[in-house]
């Protein structure tokens, strides 16, 4: 039998599906640390995780393990040159939390248009300032989607109702798939130009950090929106706190720079500030939780290892 160690709350179908397989030993655990879990449990095999980061040292601790498995779509949270050097496989399961996302995107753009949020604490605190939210409306603006993969392909999908005109950044689209999907290919300046809301859907790399920086941000409409719901490092967010004021910026963001609570640096320049909370549905975990376990079974019947 081979040991799955999930130190997380991951949905139970992914425990159910490699039990049933019957070649397994699955231990989730989602009440102590990582670190602990994994020195308890050394000779586990394979590694499924959410947001715990999988550090060299956790990697060290399990000196049989053989694959990790990110049930999510980043996976900057593990140490990938480490499990490689170690003969680690590392997967992550695209696509399983793309809809929760694009959801949560036109959630913070209904909201934000409509004071929701503000709206309701001040009516809460025994006010009624119906004048002071005079709304705005999504329907036929222009929207930017800077990365085009599964999340930012459903971000377009969604919004398709509202009659919007969808313009799509992405190095590896070609103008006839943005066309088949509804979008206009553009250039990255161009999205920042043109755009009422730019919705940020790259992955955080050695090429995307900082990558929305001042002179793009310079180029945006005034009064116009961006939205983070990917990964705080690829957007410079000095460069935003600089320019925002003067432009009259909206900011809707679900990540923190370092993604830990304590962080505060960017709630001040942040309309709406949320924890991350992008892929946390119910939907979202059953699917990741799906995906980890066919994909983990699919890795020791056919031998296929698929990187990130
Ligand atoms: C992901 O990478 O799967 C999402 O950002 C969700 C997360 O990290 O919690």
């Amino acid at each position: 039998m081979k040991k799955v160690l999930i130190p997380t709350k991951l949905d139970a179908v992914a425990r159910e599906t490699l039990n049933a397989n019957g070649s397994y030993e699955v231990v989730q655990d989602d009440s102590q640390e990582l670190a602990t879990l994994a020195s308890q449990h050394s000779d586990t095999y394979a590694l499924i995780v959410r947001s715990e980061k999988v550090t060299a040292e956790i990697i060290d601790a399990m000196p049989t393990l053989k694959v990790i498995i990110r049930a999510g779509a980043g996976y900057n949270t593990i140490d990938i040159k480490h499990a490689r050097s170690k003969g680690v496989d590392v997967m992550n399961t695209p696509g399983a939390n793309a809809n929760a996302v694009a959801e949560e995107v036109v959630a913070l753009m209904l909201a934000d248009a409509r004071h929701v949020v503000a709206a309701d604490a001040s009516t809460r605190a025994g006010k009624w300032e119906k004048k002071n939210f005079m709304g705005k409306e999504v329907t036929g603006k222009t929207i930017g989607i800077v990365g085009f993969g599964a999340i930012g392909q459903l971000v377009a999908k969604r919004l398709s109702g509202f009659d919007v005109k969808i313009l799509a950044y992405d190095p590896f689209l070609s103008d006839e798939r943005a066309r088949d999907l509804g979008a206009e290919s553009v250039e990255l300046t161009d999205i920042f130009a043109k755009c009422d809301y730019v919705s940020l859907h790259m992955p955080e790399n050695d090429d995307t950090r900082g990558i929305i920086n001042k002179s793009l941000i310079a180029r945006m409409k005034n009064g116009a929106t961006i939205i983070n719901c990917a990964r705080a490092g690829i957007l410079n967010e000095n460069d935003l706190r600089e320019l925002k004021a003067d432009k009259g910026l909206r900011f809707l963001n679900d990540v923190y720079p370092k993604d830990e609570a304590a962080d505060q640096t960017v709630t001040d320049i942040a309309d709406i500030m949320l924890p991350h909370l992008g892929a946390s549905t119910v939907e979202a975990n059953f699917n990741a939780a799906k995906r980890s376990a066919t994909q983990l079974i699919g890795y020791d019947e056919k031998g296929i290892a698929s990187y990130v």
